[in-house]
């Protein structure tokens, strides 16, 4: 289907438009049929690609000979090398002031570098790039290039969000060659917004404005201009339905920087994540929300996302995790039903469920709560995805609290990671954690026993009381708090 959808689009635009096709007798060109998903390339077309086995995302190329004749014959210079001890500045840095943007970016924008925004459609790409530039433009000559809006519709935006009078240069443009030139004018732009990459094409190439080849044409022409002026260049990218970047995966190795816009429809809380950094840490988040007048920066997240909380239900858990040097706190929400199917149903937003499957397998198995018969949903609140395994102890519990129907106490905040064996492991920045829970008012933690012993529990955190916990069935008497021992409770 969606394959189908992309290979719609290349009959529209690929095929009809083929403005060198007069030329091609005089140079040595090549055919070759380039996958539009993930870049392959092959000499024959097929309705479908073996690499990545999307269907019809197979597009003609026309690719000159790319073997220079008679190379190794004396024709290069020597490199010049250096020495891996010499002395190199830090890279300069333009602070935006936008501080969740800033952090992402490992600590601002580096000048003669290249960063690549990706996103859903309407998530807010072009907003967020808006107010970033207009931040920066009262100290830097700043371009906002936009390929998709008319720039009536630009200035309609910054009308909205209060940033009319901010000295952005702004023009609605496509074609490479003049944003090159203008780029490399004597008094062009430091910081330049190229919106969307996708919409731009050198007009020497034969395929249509998004494909593979532009794409990568493109980029690798913006990005050689921005690295010898020594322009921050922020390009948006499109992403494709599975989340990927549209067209080529290429583009991601071609750029210093790539940062993943996200959000859920119908939250107004984005998430930017740096996927990819050569200047800074990858694991970094910057929260936002999306209101009326644009994107308004989330210092504290936790607050945000316990927000909805309420107290005393069951199934589900305060999970105390860490993003980036940031520790997040938030819920976990899980529900188990019986199931009516043969084949019981297992739903999870915002974690990942093969994990899941593994916390039910080690509840089984190691703790004798059967699950195994029951739907399962899991859901993170506030849209966020967690992708650390310290999130298991957390879920752990709000499973076991939804089939108990007791609930997690609800001044703590709970994290580890579980082994196979139902062991609970440490996990890192444990001090962190506690320190975040204290803040917002959490007065226990249900946690692992710490590595090595430090000197007494309370050491950190004080005021936290400290449920250490050795092996995943420690979790289940917790449960069970006014009633003596029982078994848990399993399936009928
Ligand atoms: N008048 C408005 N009031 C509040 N929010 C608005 C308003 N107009 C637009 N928005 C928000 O801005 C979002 C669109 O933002 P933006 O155009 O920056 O997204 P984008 O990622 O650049 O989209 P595209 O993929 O179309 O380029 C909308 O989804 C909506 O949430
Ligand atoms: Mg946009
Ligand atoms: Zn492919």
């Amino acid at each position: 289907m969606r394959g189908c959808e992309r290979g719609d689009e290349a009959a529209i635009y690929g095929a009809p438009f083929h403005p060198g096709a007069f030329e091609k007798t005089l140079a040595r060109t090549t055919s070759r049929y380039v996958c539009q998903n993930c870049g392959a390339a092959y000499p024959k077309w097929s309705g479908k690609c073996d690499a990545c086995g999307e269907w019809n995302t197979l597009v003609e190329e026309q690719a000159s000979e790319s073997v220079p004749k008679g190379l190794g014959k004396g024709q290069g210079r020597k490199i010049e090398f250096v020495a891996l001890s010499g002395v190199s500045k830090d890279a300069p840095r333009r602070m935006t002031q936008i501080q969740e943007f800033d952090r992402v970016c490992g600590g601002g924008l580096v000048n003669g570098s290249a960063l690549l925004v990706g996103g859903d459609p309407g998530i807010g790409k072009s907003t967020l790039l808006l107010q970033v530039t207009c931040c920066l433009a009262q100290e830097t000559r700043c371009a906002y290039i936009s390929g998709e809006e008319a720039v009536d519709q630009v200035r309609m935006r910054a009308a909205r969000l209060g940033l009319v009078n901010a000295p952005v240069a702004l023009a609605a443009a496509n074609n490479v060659r003049d944003i090159v030139a203008s780029l490399e004018a004597a008094d062009g732009p430091q910081v330049a917004v190229i919106d969307s990459i996708q919409t731009m094409y050198i007009d020497t190439l034969d395929s249509a404005p998004g494909t593979v080849a532009q794409v990568r044409a493109c980029a690798s022409e913006l990005i050689r201009v921005a690295k010898k002026r020594g322009i921050t260049l922020l390009i948006v990218g499109h992403v494709t339905k599975d989340g990927q970047i549209a067209g080529p995966r290429v583009l991601e190795h071609m750029v210093d920087t790539v940062l993943y816009f996200e959000g859920e429809r119908g939250h107004q809380f984005r998430i930017l994540r740096a996927v990819k950094n050569r200047f800074g840490p990858t694991d970094e988040i910057g929260v936002f929300e999306m209101s009326e007048d644009g994107l308004v920066e989330v210092p504290n997240p936790s607050e945000l996302f316990l927000a909805d909380r309420r107290r005393d239900i069951t199934g589900t858990a305060v999970f105390a995790g860490l993003e980036g040097t940031r520790p997040v706190l938030v819920e976990v929400q899980a529900l188990v039903a019986p199931s009516p199917l043969g084949t019981p149903r297992r739903a999870v937003v915002g974690w990942d469920s093969s994990r899941l499957a593994m916390v039910l397998a080690v509840l089984e198995a190691r703790c004798g709560v059967a699950i195994g018969a029951n739907d399962v949903y899991l859901s993170v609140a506030g849209g966020l995805k967690i992708s650390e395994p310290a999130a298991d102890l957390a879920v752990a519990a709000a499973l076991v609290s939804s089939l108990t129907g007791e609930p997690v106490p609800a001044d703590a905040v709970v994290f580890g990671e579980i082994g196979l064996s139902g062991e609970i492991r440490a996990v890192s920045q444990t001090d962190q954690r506690l320190k975040e829970a204290t803040k917002l008012g959490f007065n226990r933690a249900i946690m692992p026993q710490p590595r090595r012993s430090r000197g007494g529990a309370g050491a950190a955190a004080d005021g936290l009381r400290r449920v250490e916990l050795d092996h995943l069935s420690d979790l289940m008497p917790l449960f069970q708090a006014d009633a003596p021992p029982r078994p848990p409770r399993g399936r009928d």
